[in-house]
């Protein structure tokens, strides 16, 4: 049933919507009839997944490439875009490794497109932003499955510290400003869309799993390294809640009409977003091999630096106040991701 304020054609910007969660977002906006309007600085997306958006959903998305770091940017776009009803902000930087390397990127493009959008929020009067965070917050929680109200620990990482310090601002932000705000915390989003048009495109040596993982598959890797068979797990690799990217963006655009029909409890929502079951590295690889009918080569090598062993979501806050759960299984993404990886490989042809 249409909530009050809800129009079939309310507009929804969306920042890094040629990303990978981004777009898949994007696609389910448009199927809801929402009007979506792209930022994206193409710094870690393609062109591209603009008409491949569009050949799934048969509407191409207004689209500006810039970067949302850059405040005089950020501030004339808003000033040209009146009527914008929501944001859904997922462009970061997001490579956990590469903000060891490069902290001040990370700070600069993660807080700074975040206090800009803010900025262009108060100024033009746009209310409901959804905010793109990780599980990563927690760090390895002491009690799993881990809840919304679990502390937060001390960052492992730039990246992390990020997010950490982007829910600090919107704390304040949405405490002081007329902003309100759901952070969605996510936790380890694989798969493809169904139509193997959009999936995760990483740039160079992908750091994920996933992605590895069908890279290997598909022979443009040679190997997955597996980092550690020594944790304290039932077959020793690391645990994660993967979860399909559909049922994420789906989720979004839950939290998006949420606000719209100002359904929330507080200025500021937090949920968790995963499947409620945690998977190992090796249980995430024999699925591939079932799904898929390949072999894949892996080796067994040592931990990788700032990993945390376990980790995996409550998500019963979310499944009640959002009136969402997340549908499909660990074979299911394995098999979109697969497809996917296949459909890329039989373009390069
Ligand atoms: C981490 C963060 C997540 C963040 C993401 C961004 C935590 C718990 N999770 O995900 O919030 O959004 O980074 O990139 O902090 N693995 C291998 N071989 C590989 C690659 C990965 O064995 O080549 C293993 C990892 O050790 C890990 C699992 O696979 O146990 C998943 O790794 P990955 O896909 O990189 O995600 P996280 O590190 O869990």
């Amino acid at each position: 049933m249409p909530l009050n304020n809800i129009t079939a054609m309310n507009k929804i910007l969306v920042t890094g919507g040629t990303g990978f969660i981004g777009s898949h977002t994007v696609v389910e906006l448009q199927q809801k009839g929402y009007e979506v309007v792209i930022v994206d600085d193409l710094s870690n997306s393609s062109i591209e997944v603009l008409d491949n958006i569009t050949k799934i959903t048969g509407i191409k998305p207004a689209f500006e490439q810039f970067d949302l770091s850059d405040a005089a940017k950020t501030a004339d776009f808003f000033a040209r875009n009146k009527g914008i009803d929501g944001i859904i902000h997922f462009a970061a930087f997001k490579a956990v490794g590469e903000s060891m390397v490069k902290p001040l990127e990370y700070y600069k493009n993660n807080l700074g497109s975040l206090l800009n959008i803010l900025e262009g929020m108060k100024e033009n009067g746009v209310k409901n932003l959804v905010f793109s965070s990780s599980c990563t917050v927690y760090g390895q929680p002491e009690v799993l499955p881990v809840t919304e109200s679990a502390p937060i620990q001390q960052a492992w990482s730039p990246y992390g510290n990020t997010k950490q310090m982007c829910e600090e601002i919107l704390r304040f932000a949405t405490m002081t400003l007329p902003v309100k705000a759901i952070a969605l915390r996510y936790f380890n989003p694989i798969g493809a869309h169904d139509s193997a048009l959009i999936g995760e495109l990483p740039l160079g040596v992908p750091g994920n799993l996933v992605p590895f993982i069908t890279q290997t598959a598909i022979g443009i890797r040679a190997c997955l390294s597996v980092f550690g068979d020594d944790y304290n797990t039932p077959d020793g690799s690391a645990v994660r809640d993967y979860i399909h990217v559909v049922d994420l963006a789906k989720a979004h655009v839950i939290a998006v009409e949420r606000m719209l029909g100002e359904k929330g409890k507080s200025n500021l929502e937090i949920f968790n977003l995963g499947t409620g079951t945690g998977s190992s590295v090796l249980e995430v690889i024999k699925s591939f091999e079932k799904v898929s009918g390949e072999k894949l080569n892996y080796k067994i090598v040592p931990r990788r630096a700032g990993d945390v062993e376990q980790t995996w979501a409550d998500t019963q806050y979310a499944n009640d106040e959002l009136g969402w759960k997340a549908e499909r299984g660990l074979d299911d993404m394995m098999l979109s991701a697969w497809k996917w990886e296949k459909a890329l490989a039989s373009k390069k042809k």
